[in-house]
Formats: C-alpha cells, sequence, structure tokens
C-alpha cells in the first residue's frame, strides 16, 4: 500500500525486498540476527519482524564508528542502516546492503540468550519475551496475525455480524464448571453468611462469577436478534489438562446462525476451514516454506488437501463401529456411549480416513446441555472436526430450541435454572432453530503450523502452573 506523501514510516525490509530496486537508496531498522567479520568490513544479518527473510548489509571498516562499536554489536543488537540496494553475489538472497551509514540504537551483550544456534522449544519457552525474535516463533506471529484477519473476512464476506460477549460472566456456558473465579474479596478473611459459607452477594459483582469459558450463550442472543454473529476472544478454562493441546487461556471463534440445522453449520465450519488454510497458503509462503522444512515436511500438502478435499462425514455411532474393527490396540477400549478419546480422534482422521473427519451425533449423555436432542432420544445434534496431528479441531452443535426439552435438560444436569432464565427466554419468545460452533484458534495454528505444542503458538501461554511474564 503506498502511503500518502505526508506520511513517511520508516521502511520496513518487507517493503524493500518487494517495492526496491538495486540503485536505490534505502534506510531499514532491525535487529543484528549474526554480523561476520571479513577483511575491510562486516556482514551484519538483519531482522525486522516485517517477514521471514532478513537483510543482509555488508558494513565497511572505514565507517567512523566501525572499531569502537560496529565490530562489537553482536546478535540482538538494534541499529539503523542507511545505504544502497545492491544486486547480492552471494547465496540465498537477491539483494543486499551496501551501508554507508549505522547507527547503533542498542547493543545486546554477549550473555544474549539467544545465540545464533538452534534452540529446543522448551527452552524458548523460559524466554518467552524473546523468543518472538526467532524464526520459528516469529513465523508463528505472523500466521496468528494473518489468520486473525483471515477470520473477520471470511464472516464479513458471509454478513456474519461479529459481536463482543463478555469476558466477565455468571454462566457456565459448558456446564462443566471449570472455571475460573473473578472475586475482589479478601482470600484470608471473605464475608461469611450466617450458616458460614462465603457471601457472594457482597462480592464485587453481587454474585459468583467467573471468566468466560464461551461466548456461546451471549452469542445465541445476539443470533436470535441479528441472525448471523460470531465471536472472536479470549476464553478460559480451568480444566487441569497438561497437554501440549490444552491452554487455560486461549481464543476461540464461535460463528452462531439463526435457522441454521446442523448440516448447514457443518458446511460452515468446512467452508471456514477451507478457507483459512487457502489464505495461509496464499499469504504466508515464506513461513509455511520454514514450517515445511523445519518442523513437518508434509505440512504444506496436508494444508493444500484441507483446503481444497472435501472432509469425510461420519455418524459417531458408524465412527464406533469403524474404530472396533480398525485392529488398533487402543488404551481405552472403543465401545457406544464413551467419549471419543484423542488416540480415537487421531485414529480416523490419520488412518482410517486420512483427511479431516466431521463426526456427527454424539451420545446425549457425554454432550454438554444445551445440544438438540434428536428424535431416537439417545443422540444430540453435536458434531466435531477431528484434524491430522491434533485431534479435535472444532465443536458445534444444533441448540437446542424447544423451551421444555432444554429445561428439562438442565434439570438432569443439575443446573440451576434460576442462573439461565435469560437463557431460557430465548426459546420462550420466539425460539427458532440455530446452531453454531467453536473452533480453537491456538489448534487451527498448530495445524496451519505443523508446530507440536500449543504453548509455542501463543505468545505469552497459560497453563497449570504457569503464568509468567
Ligand atoms: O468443544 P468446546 O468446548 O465447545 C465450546 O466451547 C462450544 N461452546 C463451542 C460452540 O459451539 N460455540 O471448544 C471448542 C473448541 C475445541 O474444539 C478446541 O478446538 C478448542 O475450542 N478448545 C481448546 N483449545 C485450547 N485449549 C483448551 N483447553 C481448549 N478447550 C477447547
Ligand atoms: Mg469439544
Amino acid at each position: 500500500m503506498t502511503q500518502p506523501h505526508s506520511i513517511r514510516y520508516p521502511l520496513r525490509i518487507k517493503d524493500v525486498l518487494t517495492a526496491k530496486a538495486p540503485g536505490d537508496d534505502v534506510e531499514v531498522c532491525g535487529w543484528v540476527r549474526s554480523r561476520r567479520d571479513g577483511k575491510g568490513f562486516s556482514f551484519f544479518d538483519i531482522g525486522d519482524g516485517s517477514c521471514f527473510s532478513g537483510i543482509q548489509a555488508v558494513v565497511p571498516s572505514t565507517l567512523g564508528n566501525y572499531a569502537a562499536e560496529l565490530v562489537h554489536a553482536g546478535t540482538g543488537t538494534s541499529v539503523r542502516i542507511r545505504g544502497t540496494l545492491v544486486e547480492s553475489p552471494g547465496q540465498g538472497q537477491k539483494y543486499e546492503i551496501a551501508a554507508a551509514e549505522v547507527r547503533v540504537y542498542g547493543m545486546a551483550p554477549p550473555d544474549y540468550p539467544l545465540q545464533k544456534k538452534a534452540h529446543s522449544f522448551e527452552y524458548l519457552r523460559e524466554i518467552t519475551h524473546l523468543r518472538p525474535r526467532t524464526n520459528a516463533i516469529g513465523a508463528v506471529a505472523r500466521l496468528r496475525s494473518s489468520l486473525s484477519h483471515a477470520v473477520h473476512t471470511f464472516f464479513g464476506e458471509r454478513g456474519f455480524l461479529y459481536v463482543h460477549t463478555p469476558i466477565i460472566t455468571a454462566s457456565d456456558a459448558e456446564g462443566a464448571g471449570e472455571m475460573f473465579r473473578v472475586s475482589t474479596l479478601d482470600p484470608e478473611n471473605p464475608p461469611r453468611t450466617s450458616d458460614g459459607r462465603v457471601d457472594y452477594s457482597r462480592d464485587f459483582f453481587g454474585r459468583q462469577a467467573s471468566l468466560t469459558v464461551s461466548g456461546q450463550l451471549e452469542g445465541e442472543a445476539y443470533a436470535m436478534a441479528m441472525g448471523r454473529v460470531y465471536t472472536f476472544g479470549p476464553t478460559f478454562r480451568a480444566e487441569n489438562s497438561n497437554t501440549a493441546r490444552h491452554l487455560a487461556e486461549f481464543w476461540m471463534i464461535e460463528p452462531e446462525a439463526a435457522f441454521f440445522r446442523l448440516r448447514d453449520d457443518m458446511d460452515l465450519a468446512e467452508d471456514f476451514i477451507h478457507s483459512l488454510c487457502a489464505h495461509a497458503l496464499e499469504h504466508n509462503t515464506d513461513d509455511l516454506e520454514f514450517f515445511n522444512k523445519r518442523v513437518s515436511p508434509v505440512l504444506i500438502s496436508n494444508l493444500e488437501s484441507a483446503a481444497g478435499q472435501e472432509f469425510e462425514r461420519v455418524s459417531y455411532t458408524e465412527a464406533v463401529k469403524l474404530l472396533s474393527k480398525s485392529g488398533e490396540n487402543f488404551q481405552y477400549p472403543v465401545s457406544w456411549g464413551m467419549d471419543l478419546q484423542s488416540e480415537h480422534e487421531r485414529c480416523l482422521t490419520e488412518r482410517i480416513f486420512k483427511r479431516p473427519v466431521i463426526v456427527y451425533d454424539y451420545p446425549k449423555e457425554i454432550k454438554a446441555f444445551y445440544m438438540r436432542q434428536n428424535d431416537d432420544g439417545k443422540t444430540v445434534g453435536a458434531m466435531d472436526i477431528l484434524v491430522p496431528g491434533i485431534g479435535e479441531l472444532v465443536g458445534g452443535s444444533e441448540r437446542e430450541d424447544r423451551v421444555d426439552a432444554l429445561s428439562a435438560r438442565m434439570k438432569e444436569r443439575g443446573l440451576d435454572e434460576a442462573k439461565y432464565e435469560w437463557y431460557l427466554d430465548l426459546r420462550k419468545y420466539g425460539g427458532a432453530p440455530h446452531a453454531g460452533f467453536g473452533l480453537g484458534f491456538e489448534r487451527l495454528l498448530l495445524f496451519v503450523t505443523g508446530m507440536q505444542n500449543i504453548r509455542d503458538v501463543i505468545p505469552f501461554p497459560r497453563y497449570p502452573g504457569n503464568a509468567g511474564f
């Protein structure tokens, strides 16, 4: 995009590589990735986060600050380099900068924790504040941003309204009791009721409040007015799952659409995933090539199939049959009625179908209270999307829109109906069929980058025992 002439931000390496030609005067700012000293000059490899590639600057020893400053500028030093863009005789880069001036903003001493060598992701998690300067975490950051924009474009183009649902809530949207409490009461000495319990009526909100586990219920209220909506925000789960697929704070995209049945919901979710994979392939080529080379050699071909190939669709009952006769030796034996474990999900998508799979019509006992009961009395109109390498990427359902059925279901689950009165109102007053789903943004990033641990695809991960930085 060209800038109006009165506005001049500093150029970035991406702009230099795409919009400048040899002979142009250029100036770039960034951080030294490496410095190599030759006879009469040094090579500085500079990165600035704008794209995967850095740019090399050839810095002559004739510069005034060369001996005193530049030969001590180690990896991590921040600089501004002015010079001329020239064709590079070196391998692996088209252009380089023949530097005429190098200004150092901040030196990085030799104890800089990111020296030019491969570091393990475990080590990088200990220096979460510095790790975006590495190739891998930098590429993840660009993909996160790029795909966030793609999410809004996808729904915007389809007439879905972006709704901001609350972060602090008094409803347990999943009814699973995995919420973080929000309170300003003195934990050492909380006010108590006459029967000795903590008196939340004297808490900040006058009742117990928590961080949301999902924006769905409030999303439904807006879908019942605006027709098609989506949320995209942080969600919180106090589940003690110490796995490479779970976070205590993660971002979820949740569309909700009036007059959608389960089939429409599956179509929307499939269309959405196709579109996000295609977006990454089109807009983040360099970053994906890096992941393909360094992290997962089948990444790009997997993404191409996820972008173009139809997903398999199979009922839970069918899936259980397939798993039973798969001959696999599962840790948890398969039987109808059980919740599918990660090993089963991965078997379906990786070995049986070898592509993303939508499993639908799950037993009602293992799914949330709000899902619409099917006529068989045993299953609900739920669907999960399973993808290779990850397992569950999407969970969604048609919602129970019949007030009596919903109310009966909540009783069965022991939910306090008084707390959900507003939710029942959505059925009582003009209730209509509707459906939606939630896609875990970090799970999507695992799929798109091939990264193995969910803690490495969110800037500052929160998980049991860790809320650092
Ligand atoms: O299947 P879940 O729990 O469904 C819901 O929250 C529904 N309210 C969604 C809806 O219908 N509007 O979560 C949806 C998705 C999962 O498929 C998974 O991708 C992701 O959210 N997810 C997590 N991601 C990271 N860490 C966790 N602890 C996650 N829990 C769920
Ligand atoms: Mg789920």
